[in-house]
């Protein structure tokens, strides 16, 4: 039988930790061409940047909205990519794959009487379709957008959604992302938290380390 959990809640990041966004560039990787893999990169980095600077600057834009400005971007940042893709691949956004373990684990934490939710950059319809996809609506108790406080991560108030909803205190929470900075974040804010490093990065944001590094969600407890 497996170990019992060790904590009250556990609240996941969403693109990057339990939906691949890698996965709508694939999706259409004939018509994309070789560059590929490099479009999706500077997809999701320039989304992620753009989060920051309008978190800092106070500029709420929601998170699809910086999604389709990532990406036209990135179609002009490698012209070997035909902008004709763009519709295709933002549609393929709405529908990202989950990794392959993802509902097992998360079952499995339910079952064993802990909260289970999402924490997200995401915006509610965006989450709301993914999670549909991956056909999770039963296992989560509660998706948390931070189309809420119209910020982003890592803003502190983000991660006090939970603790807030759930009336805990922040170590009663393990928090499970596969980016790092999000990480930082959360283990500032008090959060256990577990760095799902997917892709073997080297770590970084030293003074803010991960209680746990996992390659994938499969031994989480
Ligand atoms: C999220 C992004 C940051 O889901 O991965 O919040």
């Amino acid at each position: 039988m497996p170990p019992a959990n060790h904590y009250a809640a556990y609240v996941f990041d969403a693109y990057g930790t339990l939906f691949d966004v890698h996965a709508a560039v694939r999706r259409h990787a004939d018509a994309v061409g070789p560059d590929g893999q490099l479009l999706s990169e500077i997809w999701r980095n320039k989304q992620l940047e753009y989060s920051w600077v309008r978190a800092l600057m106070g500029a709420y834009v929601d998170f699809w909205q910086l999604t389709e400005q990532a990406l036209d971007f990135a179609i002009q940042k490698v012209p070997s990519v035909d902008a004709s893709h763009r519709d295709a691949l933002l549609e393929a956004y709405w529908e990202l794959d989950c990794y392959e373990e993802v509902p097992t684990v998360l079952k499995a934490l339910k079952d064993h009487g802990a909260k289970i939710a999402i924490l997200s950059n995401g915006s509610r319809k965006m989450l709301e379709s993914a999670v549909r996809n991956a056909a999770l609506e039963t296992v989560l108790d509660d998706v948390f957008s931070v189309e809420d406080l119209q910020t982003f991560k890592t803003t502190p108030s983000v991660y006090e959604m939970v603790t807030t909803a759930y009336r805990l205190y922040p170590d009663a929470v393990s928090f499970q992302s596969s980016n790092r900075w999000d990480v930082a974040g959360a283990q500032k804010f008090g959060f256990r938290t577990v760095w799902i490093n997917r892709t073997a990065n080297p770590d970084e944001y030293k003074d803010y380390s991960p209680d746990v590094v996992l390659p994938n969600l499969k031994l989480l407890s």
